[in-house]
């Protein structure tokens, strides 16, 4: 069915996205990278730095998706269109591998993850009204960010969670390839100093949901 879709579709089928990604009912389409790794039972300390490390991780891929479905809402291309909802497609694998190996951890996801979805949703649709060229920018500069933070967290990790390492290895992979992508497709290099402002508010988003 290739029907073209009216404003009024698109604003339900993302607030379906929305309600599914904030309350963690999502499926991953790939298996869970981790799922071989043998479980190794880690001290409460341990623990509880691994969920909060894979709680960061999971809200980032709300945000991810907050991000992607707003730019996408006003995309101009539609092949642009098509590229940022194929990547938060990929994104909702990464949504469902954290919120797994959250739940190993006798974690939760952060209870701010409304708060998380809708303020990515506002500034994903507002870098996308600047243009598609500025919408690729965005992406481009969003997933080297994300995957410079996941090397960290890589380092960070207790040395025996192979499970939470073999899920942000297959996930800063996944980055890796969204970013060239969009540089493919067309990303414009965003001016200073929004690069630098996007990691000040990664990092408090960070810091706030290592704990919430
Ligand atoms: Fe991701
Ligand atoms: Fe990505």
């Amino acid at each position: 069915m290739n029907r073209t879709l009216t404003p009024l579709d698109r604003l339900l089928i993302d607030a379906q996205n929305a309600l599914g990604t904030v309350f963690g009912n999502v499926r991953a389409q790939r298996a869970n990278p981790g799922r071989d790794e043998a479980e190794i039972v880690l001290d409460d300390e341990e623990r509880r730095h691994a969920a909060g490390l894979m709680r960061v991780n999971h809200v980032g891929e709300v945000c991810a998706q907050a991000l992607y479905v707003g730019q996408a809402a006003v995309a101009r291309d539609a092949g642009t269109r098509k590229h940022l909802l194929e990547a938060a497609q990929e994104e909702t694998d990464h949504l469902a591998w954290c919120a797994d190996r959250l739940r190993e951890l006798d974690s939760r996801p952060s209870l701010l993850n409304p708060v998380w979805y809708a303020s990515s949703y506002a500034i994903g649709a507002l870098a996308g009204l600047r243009g598609d060229g500025w919408n690729l920018g965005f992406v481009v500069e969003t997933e080297r960010q994300v995957e410079a933070h996941l090397d960290q967290h890589l380092q960070q990790l207790p040395e025996a969670d192979n499970r939470s390492r073999a899920i942000l290895e297959t996930m800063k992979a996944d980055e890796a390839r969204h970013a060239d992508n969009a540089q493919a497709q067309g990303a414009r290099i965003l001016p200073p100093p929004i690069p630098t402002l996007m990691a000040a508010a990664s990092k408090l988003m960070k810091a706030i949901a290592y704990r919430v």
